[in-house]
């Protein structure tokens, strides 16, 4: 099948081009290398799919709604995997703009231009953090939203009321996957577990927000490249009347203490931490219900805490010449 996967040069867009390349499928990669991060990290994430000749890169912007239109029509893209996007609620409160672009604007230009184009199949990479600081764990995907109490939640609430609305008024086949914390090869260097790994293998200090006892969804990026194929696979097979709605995660709950204790298991290293206050109430505590992704997509994540950290910390040191 032809595929256009948006943000897939980033750490999750280039694992899920690198998988339906694997699967024999085509892939056009729209990614603007945006400034979160160094394009170089990007660039390399996708490095080594570019010899492929069924994998093209494509350096453009999703809100460019002419540019994707061409592309939809001229590489028969049959479905959208929409994966552009801002995290980081403290970055959004300060750059609210950028975050209604990357999220709210390129949602919304990505639906017009399949709307034109008559593309009928989109899986849109959502997260977590629709469900706010105070629902109740492990979220489930029916629970009413609350209202956003950051840019970052408000930003991708809409999204998925943008798409609800193209599902229900222009027959957009939809599958919104609400993702929690991802981690693994190709994540960012300024995410949490690269930070906590790359202190311990160079005794630096690093701070822990709290007590570090906030527990979380952490789940190994291949279990999530798994969730989002197999929701590809059931909108390939079905009519989606009704926009669906998936948590992925590993429906586990994990604090930071646990994280370290795992890192420490495993590089034989004691990290040096300093406490301080958490910067944001955001930070919530919450895993996923993933009864719903087992039932329907039989999505079952494989990949253990110790065993996804083991690799990254490889990846790591690989990256960082430790
Ligand atoms: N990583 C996680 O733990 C996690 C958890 C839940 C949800 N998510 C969501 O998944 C998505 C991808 O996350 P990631 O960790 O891979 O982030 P990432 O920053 O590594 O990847 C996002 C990619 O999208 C590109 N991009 C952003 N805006 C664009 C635009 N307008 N046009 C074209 N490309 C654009 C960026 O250049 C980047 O390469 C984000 O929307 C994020 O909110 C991530």
């Amino acid at each position: 099948m032809n595929y256009l996967v948006t943000g897939g040069a980033g750490f999750i867009g280039s694992h899920v081009c690198e998988r339906l390349i694997k699967n024999g499928h085509k892939v056009v990669c729209l990614d603007n290398f945006d400034d979160l991060y160094p394009k170089s990290i990007k660039i390399e994430n996708v490095n080594v799919l570019k010899e492929n000749p069924r994998f093209q890169l494509i350096t453009g912007d999703v809100c460019d709604i002419d540019n994707n239109i061409d592309l939809l029509e001229s590489k028969k893209i049959e479905t959208v995997i929409h994966i552009a996007g801002r995290s980081g609620t403290q970055k959004a409160n300060k750059n609210p703009l950028d975050f209604i672009n990357s999220n709210i604007k390129a949602t919304v230009s990505i639906l017009e231009s399949m709307k034109e184009a008559e593309i009928k199949k989109i899986v849109y990479l959502s997260t977590s953090s629709v469900y706010g600081h105070s629902s109740k764990a492990p979220f489930e995907e029916h629970t009413i939203l609350e209202n956003p109490d950051s840019v970052h939640t408000a930003s991708k609430q809409s999204a998925e009321k943008f798409l609800e609305m193209y599902n229900q008024i222009h027959d957009i086949n939809t599958i919104i996957l609400r993702v929690f914390s991802v981690f693994g090869p190709n994540q960012p260097p300024e995410s949490g577990i690269y930070q906590f790994v790359k202190a311990n293998l160079t005794n630096q200090s690093i701070a822990l927000y709290g007590e570090g006892n906030i527990g979380r969804d952490y789940t190994y990026i291949s279990d999530i490249v798994d969730g989002v194929i197999l929701s590809c696979d059931y909108l390939n097979k079905n009519i989606i009347k009704k926009c669906e709605i998936f948590n992925l995660g590993s429906g586990q709950s994990d604090t930071i203490v646990d994280i370290l204790t795992e890192i420490e298991k495993i590089t034989g290293k004691k990290t040096n931490t300093f406490a301080k206050p958490t910067p944001n109430k955001n930070t919530a505590p919450g895993f996923a219900n993933i009864d719903k992704a087992s039932k329907i997509l039989k999505y079952n994540p494989q990949v253990p805490l110790s065993v996804g950290l083991k690799n990254t910390i490889e990846w790591i040191k690989s990256k960082e010449n430790l």
